[in-house]
């Protein structure tokens, strides 16, 4: 089953059928919000507000490890996860669309694994049968590739739904994760475009690492807001990137139906296989 996370401004989706909504607490904590139960032509989805409903939650003190647990106990083994970014690659302008294939973590302060040796915090719950059970019961310690983070059969779809859609969109881009909550300095944009950056958030990491850590599929849309500090010298502000995800709303929509529609049962692509030799 698909699990949508929806960033800043995306708090619902209009257009999906909603048919409930579930609390779900885990060992973790409580997750952003409770989940959306939702149906799209005969499709089951869930719906997850990355900041909760409101805005509760700043992108450093998200629990990441209980939204993507939480997914996991409701059946979801594929991500699409909609995200607010500022852009640095030249050609990027405010209004586009980001296919992520690739991230740089700057992030300091996130529990960032499910996997913590004899640390480990365990579901006694947990009803599946697989390798992510078998790891946190015996406490292993666990390195997953990194390689290749996004699921490239997802992306293929996206892309092609873009395309079909004439909407402006990169099929590649590397997302450089800061901590924030603070936006960046000049230097901090310099520094980052060096490094490769081509565009900046503060939510991918490690919500891509958690959900590759249960074996998921995870792709990553990203509405460039804004470009990143200092490119225009002018000064950033929480109500562009609001606005402009107001903005983008309505193609949002119509790319996450779309993808709802187009998303075969099986995917073509080695992600569930991930953790298949990763424990120690
Ligand atoms: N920096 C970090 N996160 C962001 C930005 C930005 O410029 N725009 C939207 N999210």
């Amino acid at each position: 089953m698909l699990g949508i996370i929806g960033g800043s401004g995306l708090y619902d989706i209009e257009g999906l059928t909603i048919e409930g909504e579930e609390r779900i607490l885990t060992p973790y904590g409580e997750p952003s919000d409770n989940y959306i139960i939702a149906s799209y032509k005969g499709k089951k989805v869930v719906f997850l507000p990355r900041h909760g409903r409101g805005h509760k939650y700043p992108p450093h003190l998200i629990n990441y490890r209980a939204n993507l647990w939480g997914f996991r106990k409701l059946g979801v083994d594929r991500i699409l996860s909609i995200s607010a970014v500022g852009g640095i690659r030249q050609t990027f302008e405010p209004g586009d669309f980001v296919l992520a294939d690739q991230f740089l973590d700057f992030t300091k302060v996130r529990p960032v694994t499910f996997y913590e040796g004899i640390y480990t915090i365990k579901d006694e719950t947990d009803d599946k049968n697989d390798l992510v059970k078998e790891y946190i019961q015996n406490e292993r310690v666990v390195h997953i590739d990194m390689t290749q983070p996004f699921c490239p059969a997802m992306r293929t779809i996206l892309a092609k739904i873009f395309e079909e859609k004439k909407i402006t969109y990169h099929p590649s881009g590397v997302y450089a994760a800061t901590e924030g909550p603070r936006l960046e300095t000049s230097a901090e944009i310099v520094a980052l475009t060096r490094l490769g950056a081509d565009m900046v958030g503060m939510t991918l990491v490690p919500e891509i690492v958690l959900a590759r850590e249960l074996a998921m599929h995870f792709a990553s849309i990203n509405v460039i807001t804004n470009l990143a500090a200092g490119i225009t010298g002018n000064r950033l502000t929480s109500d562009e990137v609001i606005e402009m995800m107001k903005e983008k709303t309505d193609q949002i929509k119509q790319v996450i139906l779309s993808f709802i529609e187009n998303l075969p049962d099986k995917l073509e692509c080695e992600c569930d296989k991930v953790l298949e030799g990763a424990a120690i």
